[in-house]
């Protein structure tokens, strides 16, 4: 079935969706994103990932495109189109079209793209199994907390793990975990305190992070945000990976080691739980 996609204010049928090759999202990268997940047909953590949008939007100079309501409407417009239950909405904001040149442009009109994926995503085999990380160095750029569409760094990362046999990579630098390729990475430690890196240049302020430690310390959890090593992790009784895709996923392997007993632990599976329920309730 063919999609509805959202180009730049029309609502079009996938093959007829198009972007000119002088994009500067296409030439140079020069190009924001957001992903926002969808359970039931309602979006789970909207008004966070739509002010980390205008964070990105300003970090590159840029004004939005439009305004959060607008934002909002536009998402639902794409979620009733697409008859989406379960899965993303993906949303990209691009500087526009013009000649190539290193300078912005002056006056040149956003590009907004949007579009929906079916998945499912409550349901996932490596949330109900565990995944395998291997860790890998950071080679990305100095300004991970803007969420831009500069992406190859991460996918070299994932294809590496994929080529270990694993699931995903954890980027390491300057002997510490930043992040995973596409989520935020954390270790339970043996008296059940949660450690995750605190905020910084260094890696993105995620959406579902932030909702996960508040969450953790509602449910009396205590929480370090610090960095940590790998061998640090290996050592952890648990470890796991927040994002908006993967929610809470149970990371039970890290660098071929096996983490607590190598079964999802509870700390991860509670959260998990509790995610989903908890932002299920203020769902859009
Ligand atoms: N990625 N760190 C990185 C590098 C990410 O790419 C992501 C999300 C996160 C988690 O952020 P959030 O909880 O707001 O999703 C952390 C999205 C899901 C993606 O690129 O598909």
């Amino acid at each position: 079935m063919s999609r509805t996609v959202y180009v730049n204010g029309q609502y079009l049928p996938e093959e007829d969706a198009k972007i000119s090759v002088f994009d500067r999202g296409f030439l140079m990268a020069d190009a924001v994103y957001e992903v926002t997940s969808v359970i039931d047909g309602k979006m789970l953590d909207f008004p966070g990932h739509a002010a980390r949008l205008q964070r990105s939007l300003e970090a590159i100079g840029m004004t939005p495109p439009c305004t959060t309501a607008e934002l909002k409407a536009i998402h639902r417009e794409m979620i009733a189109r697409n008859e989406l239950v379960e899965g993303l909405v993906y949303l990209q904001v691009t500087r526009g079209a013009a000649d190539r040149d290193f300078a912005y442009p002056v006056g040149v009109e956003p590009s907004m793209v949007l579009f929906t994926q079916a998945k499912n995503v409550v349901d996932s085999p490596l949330a109900k199994h565990g995944m395998k990380v291997i860790s890998t160095p950071d080679i990305r750029w100095g300004r991970r907390d803007i969420k831009t569409v500069q992406l190859l760094a991460p996918s070299m990362g994932k294809m590496a793990a994929k080529a270990a046999g694993a699931d995903d990579a954890w980027l390491v630098e300057d002997g510490f975990v930043t992040e995973g390729t596409s989520n935020n990475a954390y270790i339970v430690k043996p008296d059940g305190t949660i450690v995750t890196r605190d905020l910084s240049n260094d890696i993105l302020s995620g959406i579902t992070r932030a909702a996960v430690l508040r969450f953790a310390g509602e449910a009396q959890i205590k929480v370090e945000e610090r960095p940590f090593t790998i061998e640090e992790a290996k050592m952890a009784t648990e470890a796991f990976v927040t994002s908006a895709t993967t929610f809470v996923g149970p990371v039970v392997e890290i660098d071929g080691v096996r983490i607590g007993d190598g079964n999802v632990g509870p700390t991860a599976r509670r959260l998990r739980e509790l995610y989903i329920a908890e932002s299920l309730k203020t769902a859009l």
